[in-house]
């Protein structure tokens, strides 16, 4: 999830641009870059490592500015190519004649850029988005007509792409192109502009026109058209009424609040790159025959974690144990740092982290890689130093999570280890043809169908107020839903205070039921699966107690019959046990939020935590 932004008009096009990335640098911060078209129509591309500022004093320092009313810029989220100046946006072609900026995932581009090297071209980065300019290049050298050239290169990609295009010349113009990944428009008095998001230019202008899939803009200095295809087409221009803060979180009140709004998209860039859902095949980018062959043959599996990574772990372990004969462990990072334990050499360690820098977990890694352990992590930063210090990793594309109580990083982590528990099973001839490429259908389906739970669960601030009073709460869920209880338990104790614990259903009975009373409520979940009816009796024996139950279920009975089973009762939409967790976790993040939220709480930056604990 990166920033990309496009100027044309009347003011300097260099300030613009800066500025407007820094209000886009919750996307990404690992690299930034700007092209400007100079007033003798040549194209003048800077590039810098790190946040917007090292561009700025670059640009500025250097006493390179350079006067232009036009131009692209980018703020980078590594996802192919590790954070470095050679991979930072914008990507130019062989002649530098044309100049790109990419926000998204080019699936195909591995094969794309085999094809333009035999042809002659010569690339620069590992990213995926400088195909682009050099497929570009090629179709402007048969046709003038620039709409032309820029369908036939998108009809060659394949992915999700937002894409802002400058080309020399005399006559400015910024093209900009929209598939799967949000691209707006803003209307100035005499000028536009382009950008990943609403935030960027809203200083300077609100009148916003949202474009939409498969459709190209494409700017000039005094005029505009948006194109489906060939069609020209008209797009209303609507006025947005935010100040500048709220602008940051594009309207939410809390980081935390946009990014569980953020889970479908972050879950489908997860999935994007790792399934050919036309083939109906899972990959992963950089497994050799090695880890291959590893997975094929490993007994046994150590997971390893802190927070709310090592509940994705608890998850992982279910679900690779339940389509495999892998024995699986899932132990704290910062007990098994200094566990005294036998590591078989090639062995094998999964281990989790959002941020990549905890350190207990890369304290682990090492203790592994020390005894010829394999290690495998899950991470979502580019170039952090748990990938760094990993022999593999998968990558969720969550994008940058800045608020410290992790949300979407939890659901594409969940994500991340269901699609590797499918490929372990594939391999090892596990699950049968039917049952994978249905788990892959449901895959394809799986960001509307957390859409669908937000929107059902939309309306939990309704009951905060109530439910802020209590000052303990339980958590409950059985099978795979039980490290779901434990992560909603979590989300209350870290941002609202409030003391809650997260038990498997079964074991209520052998101590927790003591706590339940009329003062004491629980959360429980129950999704119409095997475990209904043993989870429908922990239901009974709380409310046999007066216990207070905020009820999350996928049964539509118990849905019409309110109040014989429950205080509180949302609907969740039903889907296969092995997705439940991705789905209910939802209700869970916010339930806590608006609790939180009510009791007036620091939602972002909860007392006596950090984001990622980098020190022992
Ligand atoms: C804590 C964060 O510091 O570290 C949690 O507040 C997180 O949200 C935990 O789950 C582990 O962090 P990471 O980056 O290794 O997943």
């Amino acid at each position: 999830m990166c920033g990309i932004v496009g100027y044309i008009g009347v003011k300097p096009a260099d300030y613009i641009i800066l500025n407007a990335l820094k209000k886009l640098e919750y996307r990404g911060y690992d690299s930034a870059g700007i092209s400007l078209l100079t007033a003798q129509g040549n194209i003048y591309t800077e590039k810098e490592k790190g946040k917007i500022v090292n561009l700025e004093s670059l640009i500025f320092e250097k006493n390179k500015k350079i006067s232009s009313y036009c131009g692209i810029g980018h703020t980078r989220w590594a996802t192919h190519g590790e954070p470095s100046m050679i991979n930072a946006h914008p990507h130019t072609d062989c002649a530098e004649n044309i100049s790109v900026v990419h926000n998204g995932i080019i699936e195909n581009y591995t094969q794309l850029k085999k094809e333009l090297i035999e042809k002659g071209h010569s690339f620069k980065s590992e990213t995926d988005t400088e195909v682009v300019p050099h497929i570009l290049e090629d179709y402007l050298k048969e046709t003038d007509d620039i709409l032309e050239a820029v369908n036939n290169t998108i009809e060659k990609l394949e992915g999700a792409y937002a894409l802002a295009i400058i080309l020399s010349g005399q006559e400015p113009v910024i093209i900009g192109v929209r598939k799967g990944s949000p691209l707006v428009m803003g209307v100035g008095d005499k000028d536009y502009f382009l950008a990943s998001d609403i935030p960027a230019f809203l200083e300077y202008t609100n009148n916003v026109i949202f474009l939409d899939d498969n459709e190209i803009v494409i700017l000039k200095k005094f005029s505009y058209d948006i194109y489906r295809k060939n069609e020209k087409i008209t797009k209303q221009i609507n006025k947005i009424k935010w100040d500048a803060a709220q602008a940051q979180k594009s309207g939410y009140k809390h980081y935390m609040l946009k990014e569980i709004y953020e889970q479908p998209e972050a879950v489908k860039n997860t999935i994007l790159d790792k399934v050919n859902f036309t083939k109906k095949e899972i990959n992963f980018e950089n497994f050799d025959e090695s880890i291959i062959s590893l997975l094929k043959e490993c007994s046994n599996i150590t997971i390893t974690a802190c927070g709310t990574s090592w509940h994705a772990g608890l998850i992982g372990k279910f679900l690779i144990e339940s389509l495999t004969d892998v024995t699986v462990e899932v132990d704290y990072a910062s007990e098994l740092r200094y566990r005294e334990k036998f590591i078989k050499p090639n062995s094998l360690l999964i281990a989790v982290s959002q941020s990549g820098e905890t350190a207990d977990t890369l304290e682990v890694i090492k203790k592994y890689k020390k005894l010829n352990a394999k290690v495998l992590s899950i991470c979502n930063v580019l170039g952090s130093s748990i990938p760094r210090e990993s022999n593999y990793t998968i990558y969720t594309h969550a994008g940058p999570e800045i608020s410290v109580a992790s949300t979407k990083a939890f659901t594409t982590q969940v994500t991340v280890f269901l699609l590797l528990a499918l490929y372990i099973a594939r391999k090892r001839n596990s699950v049968n043809n039917e049952d994978f490429e249905n788990y892959i259908e449901i895959m394809k389906n799986l960001p509307a169908l957390l859409e669908n739970t937000i929107n059902a669960t939309a309306n939990m601030d309704k009951i905060a107020p109530e439910l802020s009073k209590y000052s303990n709460y339980l958590y409950l869920g059985r099978g795979i839903n039980y490290p779901v209880a434990l992560e909603g338990a979590l989300k209350l104790k870290e941002i609202s205070y409030i003391h809650a614990e997260g038990y498997p259903g079964g074991e209520m009975k052998h101590g927790p039921l003591a706590l339940i009373d009329e003062n004491f409520p629980s959360v429980i979940l129950l999704p119409k699966d095997s475990l209904y009816e043993k989870m429908f009796g922990n239901l009974n024996e709380i409310k046999s107690r007066r216990g207070k139950v905020v009820l999350f279920t996928s049964d539509s009975n118990i849905y019409d019959n309110l109040n014989d089973y429950a205080d509180y009762i949302f609907k969740i939409p039903d889907c296969d046990k092995f997705f439940q967790p991705i789905v209910y976790v939802i209700p869970l993040q916010l339930l806590s939020y608006y609790i939180a939220d009510f009791k007036g709480c620091d939602i972002d930056q909860p007392r006596n935590l950090a984001k990622s604990v980098t020190v022992e």
